[in-house]
């Protein structure tokens, strides 16, 4: 979730000219003409969009910055305590943890782990469950494990990494050369090499903290890449992945989208007990066809975008940048076309739960 994450004050990641962008006004276009609720998600947003210029505004910001940047002992656990209650409403939600009794072993893949509110919810439901975890260490920014008897349970292993380093994993070993400065940073290192997972998170979000990231715009691609790339190399065929998200209207979530559902059952998920009021939602994917063509579409596609923004963070002079194309198959009219109105079934109480809660959060008094 988007605790101590670079966003604005409606929780959206910002844009870049995105109003100018004409792949975001054929889909807000194709949305305002069919579903109300977008429709009022949208003005609601322009109502507090505009409140960003005040002074409250400003206040709001500093006091979000300040717990993100340097939260008390008190912050760290109630952040943790509301992991957990996300896990438990995800699970009565979308039952994405099978009982032991069904599921002997489960083997999960916690992603962006700590404080380990994830993690803790698989327990609790799936006690016999094997926890693998991947975490930015505590040196470089990341928070604290506060998943109980973690260093001693032999169900838990936790490896602290910074993931959008692994180059090697993401398929490029090779891309920065050992007399380039920031090379010693990235890695060669593959995590759970040999191990396939039933169920995987994906809950990463760029922190304010994050030491070696100061603020670069690059940043939330790379990670949601780099998350990504190592969840569909994990996955079992069948398993099931949660991925958090923001924007379902952005085109880029929707190729996103419209690929997982080509290989995988979707929903939504987006939980009302906290963060209602940002744009962030899960995408839940049960089912997952790793070895279907389209996965395998998206997986290049991933890497590429690893590589382009990598490339572009670091400074990297490349002989030939063509790999680091975006490959778009199909226009943003034909995604629409195929998927558009699925989407909407699934998005419309996403919005309703945002809408509602931003009314509450920021319109209330006024
Ligand atoms: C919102 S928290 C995850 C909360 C967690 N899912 C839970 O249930 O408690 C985001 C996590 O992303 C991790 N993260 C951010 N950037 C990372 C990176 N580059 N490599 C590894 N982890 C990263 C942070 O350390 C943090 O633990």
């Amino acid at each position: 979730m988007a605790e101590g994450g670079i966003t604005n004050m409606t929780g959206e990641i910002p844009e870049v000219d995105s109003d100018l962008n004409e792949d975001y006004k054929i889909v807000k276009g194709f949305f305002s003409a069919r579903s109300q609720v977008f429709q009022d998600l949208m003005a609601v947003q322009q109502r507090v969009l505009l409140m960003d210029q005040s002074p409250e505004a400003d206040q709001y910001f500093k006091g979000q910055k300040e717990r993100a940047t340097s939260p008390n002992t008190k912050q760290k656990r109630y952040f943790y305590k509301m992991m957990t209650r996300v896990g438990d409403e995800m699970q009565n939600k979308e039952k994405i943890i099978p009982t032991s009794s069904k599921t002997i072993n489960l083997e999960a893949l916690d992603i962006c782990m700590a404080p380990g509110g994830y993690s803790a919810t698989v327990l609790k439901y799936n006690r016999l469950a094997r926890i693998s975890g991947l975490s930015l260490p505590k040196s470089e920014g990341g928070h604290d494990v506060l998943l109980p008897k973690w260093q001693v349970n032999r169900r838990i292993n936790i490896e602290f990494m910074d993931i959008t380093m692994l180059a090697a994993e993401i398929g490029f070993p090779h891309l920065v050369s050992q007399e380039y400065t920031d090379a010693s940073k990235f890695s060669d290192y593959i995590p759970y090499e040999s191990q396939a997972f039933d169920i995987v998170f994906c809950d990463g979000q760029v922190l304010h903290t994050h030491t070696r990231v100061g603020g670069s715009r690059h940043e939330p691609a790379r990670l949601t890449a780099a998350q990504l790339t190592i969840a569909l190399r994990r996955i079992k065929r069948g398993g099931t992945l949660i991925v958090l998200l923001h924007q379902v209207y952005s085109p880029p979530m929707i190729r996103l989208l419209e690929s997982f559902s080509q290989f995988s059952k979707i929903s939504l998920f987006k939980p009302t007990v906290s963060h209602a009021h940002r744009s962030s939602f899960y995408l839940v994917a049960k089912d997952v066809d790793s070895g279907h063509e389209r996965a395998s579409d998206l997986l290049r596609q991933l890497r590429n975008s690893w590589r382009t923004s990598t490339v572009q963070s670091f400074n990297v002079n490349l002989p030939d940048d063509s790999t680091g194309r975006y490959d778009a198959f199909k226009t943003i009219e034909e995604v629409m076309q195929l998927f558009g109105d699925k989407l909407i079934v699934l998005a419309e109480p996403v919005w309703n739960i945002q809408k509602q809660a931003m009314e509450k959060k920021f319109l209330a008094s006024g």
